[in-house]
């Protein structure tokens, strides 16, 4: 089989790639000239865990090649998949000038029956469009080539990307005749292996499918950030109480730690185009309404214990910041809680030294030299008056914390992810903060001390 996979961000050059590694002859396209001589040469626009070596790999094999000519590299495809961005417009609603633009372009080329496959994240509504935008291109011509138009949301999460994408937990596509579903089973035969199912559904359920999805796991994390905080109040500690309720079926225990919000570039703007679109369809989404309060909240909530701590008196402190990206495994910082924390805390006047094991030079582009790099986490803690632990990094798990209190000038720590065990801390004399955590007991013990 042959694909085309028009978009080399961060879905289109995953989707791609792992389409190469199963046997499926593919071309990447992209209007990015740089980025696709880049490409060629083994140079990749993003970093992906494993992504490297399987674009290296691929295309040695000849399975996998990178063009700028969409014209030529759609002729012989059972399928072209649209990857493109869907940037928010000024109105914070998806653009779709670039999706539409691809689809016009295919509309323009075509001379065969193809699948045409939506796999951005777009809003629902959108094959339609894509549908009416090659149909008129193929009018303009006065031919009358068959083509199909079906939804394949992508539920990749970044770090992991590689193996969702080869062990899926689901395959979701939408389509509207049995010809495209044909092609799709095909292209996805080799993905089944694991006994996860490939839904076949309308195209409009498969769009609103991925919304749904996304919409239900940041919902999850700002619940329980809502519980962390009040737990705070009472008392109570948000990590057993994770486990207590984790451990019904019905709940379960994935997706329900507390944190200092999600950040990434599929909740926030997912969940605000859910709520958009409900609302103009004369609906309004409440529940999410919520959501998305919860965690503009939940990203001040570090900074805000900072703060307290400090009884509002930041000038001229240095803090040290562990972890810039959203999440770990991944240089993305769209949304990154980082942001928010560190420019509150330079508005009040403080330093911040940062380090992060791969996104620095992706934060540089946002924070400049606003702040300062560490060249490694121990680097940023030199006379820190704090250190705030914003991003779970697996190497930030287990410091030599011998070190980590001769270098700071005060012994006290803000762990945004909860990662430490605030009892250890104690122990070893430092005065800890997490979320949702006994701080007044550690405080206690701290006076006690
Ligand atoms: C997400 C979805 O998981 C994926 O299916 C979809 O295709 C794209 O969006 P991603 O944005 O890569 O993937 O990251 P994910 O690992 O899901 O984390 C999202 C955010 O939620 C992060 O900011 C993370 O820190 C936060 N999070 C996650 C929590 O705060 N608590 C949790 O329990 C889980």
């Amino acid at each position: 089989m042959r694909i085309a996979v028009v978009g080399t961000g961060y879905v289109g050059l995953v989707t791609g790639t792992c389409f190469a590694e199963v046997g499926i002859d593919v071309t990447c396209i992209d209007v990015d000239v740089k980025k696709i001589e880049n490409l060629k040469n083994g140079i990749l626009p993003i970093y992906e865990p494993g992504l490297e070596e399987m674009v290296a790999r691929n295309s040695q094999k000849e399975r996998l090649s990178f063009s700028t000519d969409l014209p030529s590299s759609i002729q012989g495809c059972d399928a072209a998949f649209i990857a493109v961005g869907t940037p928010p417009g000024e109105d914070g609603s998806a653009d779709l000038k670039y999706v539409l633009a691809v689809a016009r372009s295919i509309g323009q080329n075509m001379n065969d029956y193809i699948v045409v496959v939506t796999k951005s994240t777009v809003p629902v509504g959108t094959a339609n469009k894509v549908r009416q935008a090659i149909a008129e291109e193929l009018e303009a011509r006065g031919v009358d080539i068959p083509f199909d138009v079906a939804s394949n949301p992508e539920f990749l999460k970044e770090g992991a990307a590689i193996e969702d994408f080869l062990k899926p937990d689901r395959i979701v596509v939408g389509v509207a005749s049995t010809r495209a579903e044909e092609v799709m089973k095909k292209l996805y035969k080799p993905f089944l292996m694991n006994g996860h199912p490939l839904i076949f559904m309308d195209v409009p359920s498969a769009e609103m499918t991925k919304y749904a999805a996304n919409s239900m796991l940041a919902t999850k994390i700002s619940f329980m950030n809502d519980i962390a905080n009040l737990c705070e109040i009472m008392g109570a500690d948000v990590n057993m109480v994770r486990k207590g309720i984790g451990s019904d079926a019905r709940i379960g225990n994935r997706f329900i730690y507390p944190g200092i919000g999600y950040g990434g570039s599929c909740f926030p703007k997912d969940v605000k185009a859910l709520i958009r679109t409900a609302s103009e369809n004369g609906y309004e989404m409440k529940v999410l309404k919520s959501v998305e309060e919860v965690n503009d909240n939940q990203k001040m909530v570090l900074y805000n214990k900072v703060n307290n701590y400090f009884n509002g008196d930041l000038a001229g402190k240095t803090f040290a910041i562990w972890g810039l990206s959203f999440k770990p495994k991944t240089d993305d910082m769209r949304e990154a809680p980082s942001l928010v924390i560190i420019e509150k805390l330079l508005a009040q006047g403080a330093k911040v030294r940062a380090y992060d094991p791969v996104a620095i030079k992706e934060a540089a582009h946002t924070l400049g030299d606003t702040i300062e790099y560490g060249k490694d986490e121990y680097e940023t803690l030199i006379d820190a008056d704090a250190l705030l632990l914003v991003t779970e990094w697996p190497e930030f798990r287990s410091p030599n914390f011998n070190v980590v209190s001769k270098l700071m000038k005060d012994k006290v720590i803000f762990d945004g992810r909860n990662i430490y065990d605030p009892a250890e801390m104690n122990e070893k004399g430092f005065t800890y903060y997490g979320i949702g955590t006994k701080q007044q007991m550690s405080q206690q013990l701290d006076a006690t001390i």
